[in-house]
């Protein structure tokens, strides 16, 4: 029989790739976001459920509202909780950043701890952010990995970072006290295919900003959202996955590095020189290769697939030579 899965922002840039693979594999997909007004936000996920074997339908919930997920998850088997703010500039990191993400991860918690006869395992999408300390560095030895925590981020000094970190403590807090079966996903900058025509994730807003040769400003820790996605079905397959996974490549890509193989697979746009960086290694990325059996895709094939997808879409209008 089909297993029911819940995806809350199922909306967003990873989402829609994770509600994607669920449904080619079969699930049955319940996908929540804020409002089913819009039909524009999220008319790619209705294209989705007609074109893929799974079954998908929409829920709406609200993040900040007790009990909002009560009833999408019940009898499910398994949650998926990917909807939190990923916004660089805000007004309020409280109200914008940390309130949405930390509430929301308790009520979502919540909801399955109420459903806890049905649901086996919940999958948050947490970040490296929770896991990276750019001051103090790796806790042992040169390298990030599952043990460490990001305790330098606060509400005032990089409140995204802040605000991912709290909300898994949140989850881990809860799943100990409550003896829920939690795994948290910990990627690095997401790159990769879009689906759909929605732009308005940071990954995508960065992007965008190179292609058209306005920006350079991706981040050097990178990891393709098709393995996300992967990730985050294994973490609920594999019987045996348990804590946290750093998703990512070990080593730093550079802007240069991103420059040159979109130059060469696009000889007719012009793209920022970017900057020259040695690949350092800054992650130990072994534990979701080992105990998931995940291969990354080279990150060549994350500029290239992204940057065709935003052009094809109408997204991104590059410069020519
Ligand atoms: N992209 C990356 O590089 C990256 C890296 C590490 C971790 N992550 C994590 O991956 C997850 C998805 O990120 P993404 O890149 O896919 O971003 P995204 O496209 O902006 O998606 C964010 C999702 O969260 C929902 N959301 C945001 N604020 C909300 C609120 N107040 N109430 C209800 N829903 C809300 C959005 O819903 P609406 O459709 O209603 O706006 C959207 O579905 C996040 O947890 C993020 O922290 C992303």
């Amino acid at each position: 029989m089909a297993h029911t899965a819940v995806v809350t922002g199922a909306t967003g840039y990873v989402a829609t790739e994770l509600v994607k693979q669920l449904l080619e594999k079969g699930y049955i997909v319940r996908g929540t976001l804020r409002s089913l007004a819009s039909k524009e936000k999220y008319s790619h996920l209705v294209d989705l459920g007609n074109a893929l074997p799974g079954k998908l339908t929409l829920h709406e919930a609200d993040l900040l509202v007790e009990g909002s997920f009560d009833e999408v998850v019940k009898s499910a088997d398994y949650v998926f909780h990917t909807a939190s703010p990923f916004i660089m500039q805000v007004q309020d990191p409280q109200r914008d950043l940390v309130d949405p993400a930390v509430k929301g991860t308790k009520n979502v918690l919540q909801a399955a701890v109420k459903s806890k006869d049905t649901v086996k395992r919940v999958v948050v999408t947490s970040s490296f952010a929770a896991v990276v300390k750019s001051q103090k560095g790796p806790q042992n030895g040169s390298l990030f990995t599952e043990a460490d925590w990001n305790d330098e981020s606060s509400l005032t000094d990089q409140p995204y970072r802040f605000s991912k970190t709290e909300a898994e403590k949140a989850a881990w807090a809860i799943s100990k006290q409550e003896g829920l079966d939690l795994v948290t996903i910990n990627p690095t900058f997401v790159l990769g295919p879009i689906i759909g025509s929605r732009a308005d994730a940071t990954s995508i807003i960065l992007f965008k900003d190179f292609i058209e040769n306005k920006g350079a400003n991706i981040i050097p820790w990178q990891v393709d959202v098709r393995d996300i996605g992967r990730a985050h079905v294994l973490a609920v397959e594999v019987p045996s996955a348990q804590g946290r996974y750093i998703v990512s490549h070990p080593s730093t890509l550079s802007t240069k590095y991103i420059s040159e193989v979109l130059s060469e697979h696009f000889p007719q746009y012009r793209f920022p020189a970017g900057t020259d960086a040695e690949a350092k290694q800054v992650i130990d990325n072994s534990k979701v290769q080992k105990e998931l059996g995940l291969k990354l895709l080279p990150a060549k094939f994350s500029y290239i697939d992204m940057a065709t997808t935003l052009i094809q879409r109408g997204i991104a209008t590059p410069v020519p030579q």
